[in-house]
């Protein structure tokens, strides 16, 4: 199948490069073209990595021979399935999924990799809501087994199944979810990264102490700072204020430390900066 992924950033290339791994021929399109030479030699060293592992069924050569790198939208007219993953910015999503609708076959699937804007409120600037819905893929994508299928009030039953089948045989291990703020996994996520950076900001316990008791007491991966660290301080910021502003609830108010520190540049792994130092 032809599979076109628009914006080019840390997820659409791991998008894309898990749909080249299944089998798919892949259209990467970005506006930056600095984007798409970082996503190709990403994509190279990812494999790499995979390939060292022993988890390739085939050559490195033959999964880059099957992505195309575009910076033009009108390149996704050949594509049965379009996944949006430009900036998390409503205006952005909304040109951009205009442009894809004037462009893509009437018959392809549109899904958005949203983390936080509603999938009825984007269904708007899509020509055939019935086959538009959310594609929450997690990163690093190569890696993780989760992508939240989010529908919308629209979005069509066989639309819903067909892409439910095209996740499960590109490796991934969906879920569902009905399209509020958060959907699934943020909306449980971020109120327990919220309280860890209260827990810290009120001295209660080291921010170390805070991910240990994860870790060792709940066998969580990582730490609620550690986690927010990785995501991006400034993207748990963002999330947060959207989950208060639906939801109205002050159980997502954003913390007064976490603003603090997103203001001052400390964004977590991306800056070397955060909870942590990273260097
Ligand atoms: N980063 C994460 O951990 C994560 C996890 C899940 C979902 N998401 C979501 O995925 C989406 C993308 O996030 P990201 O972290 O990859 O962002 P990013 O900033 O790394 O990449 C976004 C890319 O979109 C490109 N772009 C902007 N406008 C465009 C247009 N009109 N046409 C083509 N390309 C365009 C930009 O040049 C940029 O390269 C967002 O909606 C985000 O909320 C991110």
């Amino acid at each position: 199948m032809n599979v076109s992924v628009v914006g080019a950033g840390t997820m659409g290339r791991g998008i894309g490069q898990v749909f080249a791994q299944a089998g798919h021929d892949v259209i990467l399109i970005d506006i930056n073209r600095n984007v798409l030479s970082s996503a190709e030699s990403n994509i190279k060293e990812s494999l790499s990595r995979l390939n060292r592992k022993g988890l390739l069924k085939e050559s490195i050569e033959s999964i880059i021979g099957r992505i195309k790198y575009s910076s033009s939208l009108e390149d996704i007219k050949n594509s049965k399935i379009i996944i949006e993953a430009v900036f998390e910015k409503i205006e952005i999503k909304k040109e951009t999924l205009e442009i894809i609708s004037k462009h893509a076959d009437p018959q392809a699937i549109i899904g958005t990799n949203t983390s936080s804007i509603s999938i009825n409120t984007l269904s708007q600037y899509v020509n055939g809501k019935e086959r538009f819905l959310g594609t929450h893929f997690f990163n690093p994508v190569p890696v993780m087994k989760l992508v939240e299928i989010i529908t919308s009030e629209r979005t069509d039953g066989k639309v819903v199944e067909t892409i439910e089948k095209v996740m499960i045989e590109i490796g991934k291990d969906p879920v569902f979810s009905k399209d509020f703020p958060g959907f699934v996994s943020n909306r449980i996520l971020m109120p327990l990264i919220r309280e860890a950076i209260l827990t810290f900001e009120q001295g209660v316990a080291s921010a170390a102490d805070i991910d240990k008791t994860f870790r060792l007491g709940m066998n969580h991966p990582m730490g609620p700072l550690e986690l927010a660290d990785f995501v991006g301080l400034d993207v748990c910021y963002d999330v947060l204020e959207v989950l208060y502003r639906d939801y109205g609830d002050p159980r997502f108010k954003p913390p007064i430390t976490l603003k603090n520190m997103v203001t001052a540049g400390k964004l977590g792994r991306k800056s070397s900066e955060g909870f942590y130092t990273y260097r």
